[in-house]
């Protein structure tokens, strides 16, 4: 008996000194492994008469009980001191004077494509993305531009191989193969997105943005693009009437196609779109060619849509007043800082887009 008193004295006095959870784990194997003190006093049990058995046993397994509890208890404790040490560490000084604001700015471009897709939004067009790097076939061919067709020269194109299987996209119309390929219709997007073609001047970057924009369901019709085209420019110049003209045009993804002005007038030196005798052209527009659908195995029959391209390098300048495209390209703080927007102003249809 008096050795368990022993024991006990001796693990009280060892398990107050006790202050890491790894000083734990070595008292614990001290008394409890396999030579463990109180261990060994199990594995004695046999030497001991049959008499003073019973009694030392129960003795045994009660100073067992409570010196398992003590370190179950002890693990807690020092759990508790490892937290709120962390949390000492991670404490916030709300005190401390807040950092001096951010000087960035969000680019023009950027803007007008949070803008764009926000208006787009309000009406059901989801956006849809491509690869910049595209294949021959889902820029040209599988739009209704075959080998040798006109419209690819006219497209000045960054091919990436001898072969010209690999291109850089000259335009964001493939978005539309793409999206058609991998879902069933309907279909309702716009493509924002980057656009490369071997030209440079002051209206002309060889990467430039184009928006692209499709809609294909099972009763479509010309009058629906008018239609989201007038509510998108006058959303777009936050204007209430705008003159618009649908001129006959061609591109091979679309039958019929039309180019789509604008109409404006100068006041004090500044564009102001709307109204005015002035044509500016803005888009590029037409239902979409049955050729198109036939390659994305959509069934023509069924299936009718409208698509529409423009520029949107060109539609920042005009809101925002900027005459030279080159500019958006080169990375000048001092530029930016003008004509940027404040970062933490995202532009939504309810609150009014560049306010
Ligand atoms: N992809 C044309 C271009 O870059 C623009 C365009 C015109 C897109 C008519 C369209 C469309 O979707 O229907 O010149």
């Amino acid at each position: 008996m008096s050795d368990l008193n022993n024991i006990t004295s001796n693990f009280y006095k060892k398990i107050s000194s006790v202050k890491s959870k790894e000083d734990l784990q070595s008292l614990k194997t001290e008394f409890f492994g396999k030579s463990g003190e109180v261990t060994s006093q199990f594995k004695s049990l046999g030497t001991i008469s049959e008499d003073k058995r019973k009694e030392f046993a129960s003795s045994l397994n009660k100073l067992k009980d409570e010196l398992t509890n003590e370190l179950e208890k002890k693990f807690i404790e020092l759990e508790k001191i490892e937290i709120n040490e962390k949390l000492k560490g991670e404490k916030v000084d709300v005190t401390l004077p807040i950092r001096p604001y951010q000087k960035g700015k969000i680019h023009p471009v950027s803007q007008v494509i949070d803008e764009i897709s926000s208006i787009f939004s309000e009406i059901g067009f989801s956006i849809a993305e491509g690869p910049d790097v595209e294949t021959e076939y889902n820029n040209f061919t599988a739009l209704n531009t075959p080998d040798n067709h006109p419209a690819r020269d006219m497209h000045d194109t960054f091919y990436l191989e001898e072969n010209k299987k690999i291109l850089l996209r000259t335009h964001t119309s493939p978005v539309q193969i793409r999206t058609m390929l991998n879902e069933k219709p309907p279909y309702k997007i716009i493509v924002p997105g980057r656009t490369y073609r071997c030209d440079s001047d002051q209206t002309h970057a060889p990467m430039f943005h184009q928006l692209e924009g499709l809609h294909v369901d099972k009763d479509i019709t010309m009058s629906h693009l008018k239609g989201c085209l007038d509510y998108f420019i006058k959303e777009f110049f936050e204007v209430k009437n705008v003159k618009m003209r649908f001129r006959p045009s061609h591109f091979p993804f679309t039958e019929p196609s039309a180019e789509v002005d604008i109409g404006y007038t100068i006041e004090n030196d500044k564009i102001v779109i709307g109204e005015g005798d002035k044509w500016l052209e803005i888009l590029g527009c037409g239902m979409v060619h049955p050729n198109v659908l036939k390659n994305v195995k959509v069934d023509p029959t069924k299936y009718q849509g409208f698509a529409f391209g423009m520029g949107i390098d060109r539609l920042a300048m005009l809101k925002y007043g900027i005459n030279d495209l080159r500019a958006f390209f080169e990375s000048d703080y001092r530029w930016l800082n003008h004509f940027g927007f404040d970062p933490l102003d995202v532009p939504t249809n309810y609150k009014g887009l560049s306010k």
